[in-house]
């Protein structure tokens, strides 16, 4: 059986050992030939002798031959610190290639490749260390995962990818069915009615490491096809379901990272985490907090401000300390555009050092100057940005701008920052739609079923899991009598056909003593992201897909053929 390259040490000196793996790098220095010999583990040197039978050989390797080496370790002469095996060496007496390689697409030592390119060789791409430990990262984090699941009496259970339509706010994508003609599976955006039906079964404590298909727009922390690690538990509250995930977060991060979480991790609601950070999935590791200044200019002459406050609008700021100096025209006027892109109509700026400048410093009199430095506690060298118009631009423009300054001026610490995000609203206005739809999922319980009506204040018992301004999970308790479902079903807007043409199955099954239960699922490609310090989630899976959810590799999607087109009775309009 093969051994690894970085399991041998000093301690192994004047051992003979066989070695396999690819030439990472060949350094013919006239005399002597050293070979990196790369495999999962790591590198370790090679030293061919000019006067051994192998040498010739040994001229003739290239970068990514794979080879099978023997030979005795020694001490190295001179150390190099960077290698796990930098004190040591292995004089080869015996040396033979397994495998050939053409030149590489690009240099896997210093890749300059466009991540097109990794993509279409991705099997050479992951070659990379980086890449490799990416990826035994996220191993190691189903690892611990099931363990801690296991402990606790879960379950796990598989359930079917050839599904019906499970409502996670995304398109589906479909499958036709050749046997049911003109039917289509959907596949499953994730597991959530099937865990549901697992605790109707009375299975009480269930998980599953899930694949989920979403038809969305793609962004650097989604992918087309991702992984649940997915939960539901019978006979729980809120309570319990986050003491379960905390407990699991804690064993994650301290197996796989080394690190011990502090618990409980803090929570928030929903109402509060809009309000200052604009976001339900607020990024706590610097301050800069949106302030209400509503109250400040509210007799003020800029025509702006009155416009908005006569229209039940707000003006909200960020505070941007002791850094002032740094914002030059051009910084601000690229921030301006910035916040556009958030439906702000623009952006307002007001510099301290012992009076205000800024675009808007005339509207600013003693008594407002005096109330914004109190208020905002303001001193030399800070900058006030300021956004007004309707709450939900001011404060998505504001949280987004907060965030991008604090990334621009390098201003977020290195450290893990968690946050709960609880009473997340039961419903959220769609502009695609036209219509309410549920903010959670349609299974989600209400905090209030009287207030269902009020479809702007209506809360759910619904809570996620943030980290570091990402969201990493989300769950709720779920309705677990089946009046109440069809009843929040009729809030959605769906008829009583159509509830029971969708969902019929399910509301059947509330019928027949469904326990109490809740749950979560964390995304674990966005896990492994946050614990391997990467912001792409192309980086944690082995095979993934572009912004244009294709596979660059494969060449998927790709034509189908007549033949398949026929079986399925499929024509294309195109
Ligand atoms: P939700 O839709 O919030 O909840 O998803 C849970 C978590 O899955 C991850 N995630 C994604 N990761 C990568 N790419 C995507 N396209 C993507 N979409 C979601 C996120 C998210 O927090 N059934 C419910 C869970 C429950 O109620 O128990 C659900 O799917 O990290």
């Amino acid at each position: 059986m093969k051994i690894n390259c970085t399991s041998i040490n000093l301690k192994n000196a004047g051992e003979e050992v066989t070695l396999y793996g690819w030439v990472n790098k060949k350094r013919d220095l006239g005399g002597l030939i050293f070979i990196d010999l790369r495999d999962k583990s790591g590198i370790i040197q090679l030293v061919v002798d000019p006067n051994s039978s192998i040498y010739s050989i040994s001229s003739s390797l290239k970068s990514e031959y794979v080879i099978k080496v023997h030979g005795t370790v020694r001490k190295r002469q001179s150390v190099n610190d960077t290698l796990k095996t930098g004190e040591i060496e292995v004089l080869l007496d015996s040396l033979e290639i397994l495998n050939e390689s053409e030149d590489l697409p690009f240099d896997l030592n210093n890749v300059t490749a466009l991540e097109d390119t990794r993509l279409k060789y991705r099997y050479l791409d992951l070659r990379r260390s980086r890449m490799q430990k990416n990826i035994i990262t996220k191993h190691k984090i189903m690892t611990s995962v099931r363990e801690y699941l296991n402990e606790n009496d879960f379950t796990e259970i598989e359930t079917p990818i050839l599904c019906k339509s499970t409502p996670e706010g995304a398109r589906d994508y479909l499958v036709p069915s050749r046997v049911n003609r003109g039917s289509f599976y959907a596949l499953p955006q994730s597991p959530q009615i099937f865990k549901q039906l697992l605790m109707v079964s009375g299975f009480e404590k269930y998980y599953q490491i899930a694949r989920c298909f979403r038809d969305e727009d793609l962004r650097a922390d989604r992918q087309p096809e991702f992984t649940q690690i997915d939960m539901e538990m019978s006979f729980v509250d809120e309570e319990d379901v986050i003491n379960i995930t905390e407990g699991l977060l804690y064993k994650v991060f301290k197996d796989v990272k080394g690190i011990e979480i502090d618990l409980p991790i803090d929570r928030m609601s929903y109402d509060e985490a809009i309000d200052r950070y604009g976001s339900d999935k607020p990024d706590l590791r610097f301050s800069m907090e949106i302030e209400d200044i509503t109250e400040i200019f509210k007799n003020t002459d800029f025509k702006v401000f009155k416009d908005v406050i006569e229209n039940d609008g707000i003006i909200n700021a960020i505070v941007v300390k002791n850094l002032a100096d740094k914002f030059t025209r051009k910084t601000i006027d690229k921030l301006t555009e910035y916040v556009k892109i958030y439906g702000s109509k623009g952006l307002a700026f007001l510099k301290y050092d012992n009076s205000f400048t800024g675009s808007i410093a005339k509207f600013v009199d003693d008594k407002t100057s005096e109330k914004l430095i109190s208020s905002l506690s303001i001193s030399d060298n800070d900058i006030i940005f300021i956004v007004c118009g309707d709450k939900k631009t001011v404060k998505t423009s504001l949280g987004a701008l907060r965030c991008k300054i604090a990334k621009d001026l390098d201003l977020i610490k290195d450290e893990y920052k968690f946050v709960w995000i609880t009473d997340f609203p039961m419903f959220e206005y769609s502009e695609e739609e036209g219509r309410y739809i549920a903010c959670h999922h349609p299974f989600t319980m209400p905090k209030d079923v009287d207030k269902l009506d009020d479809k702007e204040n209506a809360k759910a018992i619904a809570y996620d899991i943030v980290l570091n301004g990402y969201e990493l999970g989300g769950g709720s308790l779920r309705i677990h009598s089946s009046k109440m479902q069809k009843d929040v079903l009729k809030s959605l807007g769906f008829t009583e056909e159509e509830a029971d043409e969708q969902f019929g199955f399910l509301i059947n099954a509330l019928k027949f003593g469904t326990p109490p239960h809740g749950g979560l699922a964390i995304g674990l490609e966005r896990l492994t992201m946050l614990i391997s310090g990467t912001d792409n989630i192309r980086d944690v899976i082995a095979f993934p897909k572009t912004a244009s959810a294709s596979d660059l590799m494969m060449e998927a999607p790709n034509k189908a053929t007549k033949k398949q087109l026929d079986e399925l009775y499929i024509s294309l309009k195109m």
